[in-house]
């Protein structure tokens, strides 16, 4: 049976990111993103797609950082929040009380609580259509101890991701 080719949802996977962004007066911000995934494992480079009307679109266009954190089963309101409200009207992350470090490598906020971070630097980028894609190269990744194998990679099996 025909499908029309803008019904194809088939490829996206869905994973249930976070992304946080800083402007250049230091203001943080965060989304939820959904078009996202691994583009190089060598150099290691991470895809992420904002819609330009995004209020976090012009704040990684400004500084070209963003961090990309996997969630805890438990994050589902975080999630939530970062997905349906717009740093435009709000600061989301303060009034959900979010904790931020900075990030170690990047200049973006760090969500303490997430069991995976992954900040990258943005290398390039690429108007698909309705998203601008974002390459990140890979600068520092944090992963809670547990998860970790011998061999320094990350068991996501080992974590309660949402
Ligand atoms: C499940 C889900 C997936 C989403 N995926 C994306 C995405 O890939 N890209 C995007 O720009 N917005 C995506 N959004 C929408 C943004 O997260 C949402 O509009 C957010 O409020 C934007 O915040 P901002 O205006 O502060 O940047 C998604 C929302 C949900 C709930």
């Amino acid at each position: 049976m025909k499908v029309e080719a803008n019904k194809v949802n088939a490829l996206v996977v869905k994973p249930n990111l976070v992304v946080t962004v800083r402007d250049n007066e230091g203001n943080d911000n965060a989304l939820v993103v959904a078009y996202a995934g691994n583009c190089s494992y060598d150099p290691p480079m991470i895809m992420m797609g904002i819609v330009p009307s995004r209020y976090s679109h012009h704040m990684i266009k400004e500084n070209g950082s963003f961090v990309v954190h996997l969630l805890d089963e438990s994050q589902t309101e975080l999630y939530e929040c970062c997905g349906s409200k717009s740093g435009r009207d709000s600061d989301k992350l303060k009034d959900y009380g979010v904790e931020l470090t900075d990030g170690v490598k990047v200049n973006a906020g760090v969500i303490t609580k997430c069991p995976v971070a992954i900040e990258c630097t943005v290398v390039d980028s690429i108007m698909t259509g309705s998203h601008e894609m974002f390459i990140g190269k890979v600068e520092y990744v944090h992963a809670e101890k547990e998860s970790l194998l011998e061999d320094g990679k990350i068991d996501l099996s080992k974590l309660n991701l949402m």
